[in-house]
């Protein structure tokens, strides 16, 4: 039996038989402190989690959101809202909102198409030369850098260097924070100071040619200052919102992408159901995620002795909250919770959290991916991947690809 331990090969090749048992025998499970990290609490019942990232109160993200200690210190980064409780993450979260308006993301839906008939485009020369096409990182992970790139207001010039930038970041964070500067977390450094430099020089040029995109909109948000008088938000705060849905909105819309057809590739009864009613794909899209988390786990601090089930967590313990366990969670998805779907109802899900960090890119998430998949499997119905020859991101907090070789192209 695979027992629960994060940092272990085994369990993240596949870790639903480790949270089932957590869910059945241990659902307010304290793990304990080894050489690789510090001790912790874990949830994994849907119910306990949803409530938790509803009271920040209780349960704060203040003190980072993974289960190792400083890791807001180590990078050296600007606060992000993600890190913040109410009511200073409230006030930041709806500055950024303006970026995101339903308008905004819209209007990216023909861009967005184009772009991702040119990345199959891509795919199909190399399948018909004959040579391997990898799905993840031929069409999966270019999507949301595209996106970024243009929410952002980067030029088509400077796209090119945006792409290594966000691998660091989400490298970083992959890798809860924990630097190894003398390997490749030194690269990713030297990345991220790059992206810190470009970004800063793109705000100071947005101060004063205002432009109609997210930079620009943060630029020209207000909030009030130490004397009640509205004032313009730093670079350093503008450089914190930059990393945040940097980090937050790359690889977790890659991981959704691919596992979509991962998910697919097993299921051709599935596949057959949306090929005959595409309507379905909306709904398909959140059972995708559902089942395949991107964000399986980020934690919480306790901010006072809390109970939950009868188990006293003390304060100041780190607590993970398990969104990948809780989403196969029987209680509230019935029997068949580990089974794929497509037309499963569900009317509350832990894939986006809940609560005040509700993720923030939800549509512009539910739009790449739904355009993505929708041309792909347009071009291509029974594209089918090689999920056994992939390879997978190593991470305690994510679930995603590195590399997803397509088996056939359909
Ligand atoms: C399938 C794709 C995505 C998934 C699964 C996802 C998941 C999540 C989750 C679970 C959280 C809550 C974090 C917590 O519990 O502390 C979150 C927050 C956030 N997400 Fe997403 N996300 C996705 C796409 C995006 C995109 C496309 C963007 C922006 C371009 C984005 C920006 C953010 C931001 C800024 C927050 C912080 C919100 C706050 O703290 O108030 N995400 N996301």
């Amino acid at each position: 039996m695979q027992v629960y331990d994060p940092l272990d090969v085994e369990f993240l090749a596949d870790p639903y038989p480790a949270f089932a048992w957590l869910r059945e025998n241990e659902p307010v499970h304290h793990h304990p402190a080894d050489d690789r990290a510090p001790g912790f609490w874990a949830l994994s019942r849907f119910e306990h989690i949803w409530d938790a990232v509803r009271r920040p109160e209780l349960f704060s993200s203040a003190s980072g959101l993974t289960f190792f200690n400083d890791e807001i210190g180590q990078l050296g980064i600007p606060p992000t809202m993600v890190m913040l409780d109410p009511p200073v993450q409230t006030q930041l979260r709806s500055l950024i909102g303006r970026g995101f308006t339903p308008k905004r993301v819209t209007v990216l839906e023909d861009r967005i198409r184009t772009f991702v008939r040119a990345r199959i485009a891509v795919m199909d020369r190399l399948a018909a030369d004959g040579a391997p096409v990898d799905l993840h990182q031929q069409l999966s992970s270019t999507v949301p850098t595209y996106v970024l790139a243009e929410l952002f207001g980067i030029p088509l010039g400077d796209q090119q260097r945006f792409a290594p930038w966000v691998h660091a970041l989400t490298q970083l964070q992959n890798d809860g924070f924990t630097l190894d500067v003398e390997g490749s977390g030194g690269a990713a450094l030297v990345a991220m100071a790059e992206m810190m430099e470009y970004f800063t020089a793109a705000i100071t040029d947005r101060r004063t040619n205002l432009t109609d995109d997210l930079l620009g909109a943060l630029v020209a948000a207000e909030v009030p200052g130490p004397d009640g008088e509205p004032q313009r938000l730093s670079d350093w705060d503008i450089l914190g919102f930059c990393f945040v849905v940097v980090a937050g909105g790359s690889d977790t819309t890659a991981s959704l992408i691919s596992h979509s057809i991962t998910l697919l590739s097993e299921a051709p009864d599935q596949r057959r159901l949306l090929l005959d009613d595409p309507g379905l794909i909306n709904g398909a899209l959140i059972e995708f995620l559902r089942l395949e988390s991107s964000v399986q786990g980020l934690a919480r601090t306790t901010t006072a002795d809390v109970v939950v089930d009868g188990t006293t967590i003390p304060a100041s313990e780190k607590v993970m909250m398990l969104y990948a366990a809780g989403n196969r969670d029987p209680r509230e998805f019935g029997a068949t919770a580990d089974a794929l779907d497509v037309r499963r109802a569900i009317p509350r899900h832990l894939s986006f959290s809940s609560g005040p960090h509700f993720c923030i890119g939800t549509h512009l998430a539910r739009l790449q991916a739904r355009v993505a998949v929708e041309e792909l499997l347009a071009a291509h119905p029974w594209c089918t991947v090689d999920a056994a020859a992939g390879t997978r991101h190593q991470s305690a907090f994510v679930r995603g690809w590195l590399s997803l070789p397509v088996a056939d192209i359909g």
